[in-house]
C-alpha cells in the first residue's frame, strides 16, 4: 500500500454527500483512467455542473506508477489497494477503469461500502458478473445511489443528435440498422495482453466492440433486440506472444533462435451476428480487430421510411443524413457538421462552429451528465446505467448462444 502526500484539504469529514462536491475515486490508471481522468478534471472547466468535482483517490496495482498518475492528473491520494479505495469515507462515486472481470467484484463491493458506480463497458466479461452488478445496482438504488456505464459514443454530438432526430420521428419506422466496428490492432504480431485472454476480458472483440454498437443501435432507435440469428464467431490467431502486464515482451520469454514464447488466445477475432428489433427492424452487428486498414471505424446506418443517417467515428463531428420527406429532385444525402451550438448536444460547452470535438470529449461530457445526475438534474441525452447496461449485455450472450449453438435465439430465453 503506498499513498500520496494530501494535497489540498477535503471540505467533508465523511459520508457518502448528496450536496457538495462529488468525490471521486477512480481504479485503474491506463487507456481507459487517462481519458476519465482527463474528463473528471475538464468536466466542470467547461460545463456549469450543479455539483463539483473533487478528485479523491486513484488506485492501480503499482505503488509507485500509482503515485505518479496521481500527481499528474491531480488526484489527491493514491493507493496500491483498490478495497481501500472503495472503503474510503471520503469517496462518494468509484470509477471502475479495469479489465472485465473486475468490474463485477469493485463495483458490487463500492455499491455495498454505499458508493454511486461509474463502470466502463462491457458491463462485464460474463452475463452471470453482469446479472449480478445488476442485482447490487437496483438494491442500491433504492437507497438513493446511482449507477453509470461509460458506453462514451451516445455523448458524441453527431449521435445524440441522431437519437434525437429518431426520437422526433424524422426518420419514421424503422427498417434497418447497419452497424459495424471495425478496427486492426489484433495483427498476428500483437502479443498476448489481457485482451485475448477470456478470463480477464470475458470475449474479445465481441465484448469490446460489438458491446458498442449494440448499446448504439438501443440508444438510436429506442428499440429492444427480440431475437438474434445467425451468430459467427472466428478466431484467427489461436497463439500470441507472451507479454507482462505492462505489454511488454516478458523477460526471458524469447527462446532459442530468439522465437518468442506464445501463449493461446481464448477469445475471438471477429464476431458478426444478424438481429430483429421488437418494432420490425432488421440488424447486422459486426465487430472485428482484424479488420486492416480500419483503425478505429465505428460505423452505423438506419434506414427509415422517411430518412436514413449514416455514422462513421472516423468522422465523428460529421453525421450523413437523407430526408426522404423532399421531393424527388432534391433528395440527396448531407453531411452535416454537429458543431452547431444550440442545434447539436454538447457543443455548445465547448468550441465555436467547426472547431471540431475529439475523441476526449465524449468522456468530458459524460462526467458532465454524471454530475448533473448526481446534482438531481437530467442528462444531456439518456445515460446507461446498470440495468440498461444488462440489456446489451443480454444481446451479446444471445449473439454467441447463436454462433455456438448454430441456431436463432430469442431474448425471452436468454435471462
Ligand atoms: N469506453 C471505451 O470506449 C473504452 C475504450 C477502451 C477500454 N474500455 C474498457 O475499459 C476497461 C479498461 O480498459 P483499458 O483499455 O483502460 O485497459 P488497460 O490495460 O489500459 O488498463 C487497465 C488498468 O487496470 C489496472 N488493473 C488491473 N488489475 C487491477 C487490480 N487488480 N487492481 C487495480 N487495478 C488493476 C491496470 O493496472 C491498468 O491501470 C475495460 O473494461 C475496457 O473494455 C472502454
Amino acid at each position: 500500500m503506498a499513498r500520496t502526500a494530501q494535497r489540498g484539504t477535503s471540505k467533508r469529514a465523511s459520508g457518502r454527500a448528496s450536496t457538495g462536491p462529488v468525490r471521486v475515486g477512480i481504479i485503474g490508471t491506463k487507456f481507459m483512467g487517462k481519458a476519465h481522468a482527463n474528463a473528471w478534471l475538464s468536466a466542470s472547466r467547461f460545463f456549469d455542473l450543479p455539483r463539483g468535482i473533487v478528485m479523491q483517490s486513484a488506485s492501480g496495482r503499482d505503488a509507485r506508477e500509482t503515485c505518479r498518475f496521481a500527481e499528474n492528473w491531480g488526484w489527491r491520494t493514491s493507493t496500491d489497494d483498490w478495497h481501500e479505495l472503495v472503503a474510503d469515507p471520503e469517496v462518494d462515486l468509484v470509477d471502475v477503469c479495469t479489465p472485465n472481470h473486475l468490474h463485477a467484484p469493485m463495483s458490487v463491493e463500492a455499491l455495498a461500502a454505499g458508493k454511486h458506480v461509474a463502470c466502463e463497458k462491457p458491463l462485464a466479461g460474463t452475463l452471470e458478473d453482469a446479472r449480478e452488478m445488476r442485482d447490487a445496482a437496483r438494491k442500491a438504488k433504492r437507497k438513493g445511489q446511482q449507477t453509470f456505464v461509460w458506453f462514451n459514443y451516445r455523448r458524441v454530438p453527431a449521435l445524440a443528435f441522431a437519437h434525437q432526430l429518431i426520437a422526433k420521428g424524422r426518420l419514421g419506422r424503422i427498417f434497418h440498422v447497419r452497424a459495424s466496428y471495425l478496427q486492426d490492432w489484433g495483427h498476428p504480431d500483437t502479443p498476448l495482453v489481457w485482451r485475448f485472454d477470456s478470463k480477464q476480458a470475458g470475449s474479445g472483440a465481441h465484448g469490446d466492440l460489438n458491446a458498442h454498437i449494440i448499446d448504439l443501435a438501443r440508444f438510436l432507435t429506442g428499440d429492444e433486440v427480440a431475437e438474434v440469428i445467425g451468430g459467427v464467431e472466428e478466431t484467427f490467431v489461436t497463439r500470441r506472444e507472451l507479454v507482462g502486464d505492462a505489454g511488454a515482451a516478458i523477460k526471458g520469454s524469447r527462446g532459442r533462435g530468439g522465437k518468442a514464447k506464445t501463449g493461446r488466445s481464448t477469445v475471438d477475432d471477429a464476431v458478426l451476428f444478424l438481429a430483429k428489433f421488437k418494432q420490425g427492424a432488421v440488424a447486422s452487428f459486426e465487430a472485428t480487430r482484424m479488420a486492416t486498414g480500419n483503425l478505429n471505424r465505428n460505423n452505423i446506418e438506419i434506414n427509415g421510411e422517411k430518412g436514413s443517417i449514416k455514422f462513421d467515428f472516423e468522422r465523428m463531428n460529421e453525421l450523413e443524413w437523407w430526408d426522404h420527406t423532399l421531393e424527388p429532385g432534391l433528395r440527396g444525402w448531407s453531411r452535416i457538421m454537429c458543431t452547431e451550438a444550440g442545434a447539436h448536444p454538447y457543443v455548445e460547452s465547448y468550441w465555436p462552429a467547426a472547431h471540431g470535438l475529439g475523441y476526449e470529449h465524449g468522456f468530458v461530457s459524460q462526467v458532465a451528465d454524471t454530475v448533473r445526475m448526481l446534482g438531481g438534474r437530467k442528462p444531456e441525452v439518456t445515460m446507461p446505467d446498470f440495468e440498461d447496461a444488462f440489456e446489451t449485455q443480454r444481446v451479446l450472450e444471445a449473439a454467441i448462444l447463436s454462433a455456438r449453438e448454430r441456431t436463432p435465439i430469442r431474448m425471452s430465453s436468454v435471462k
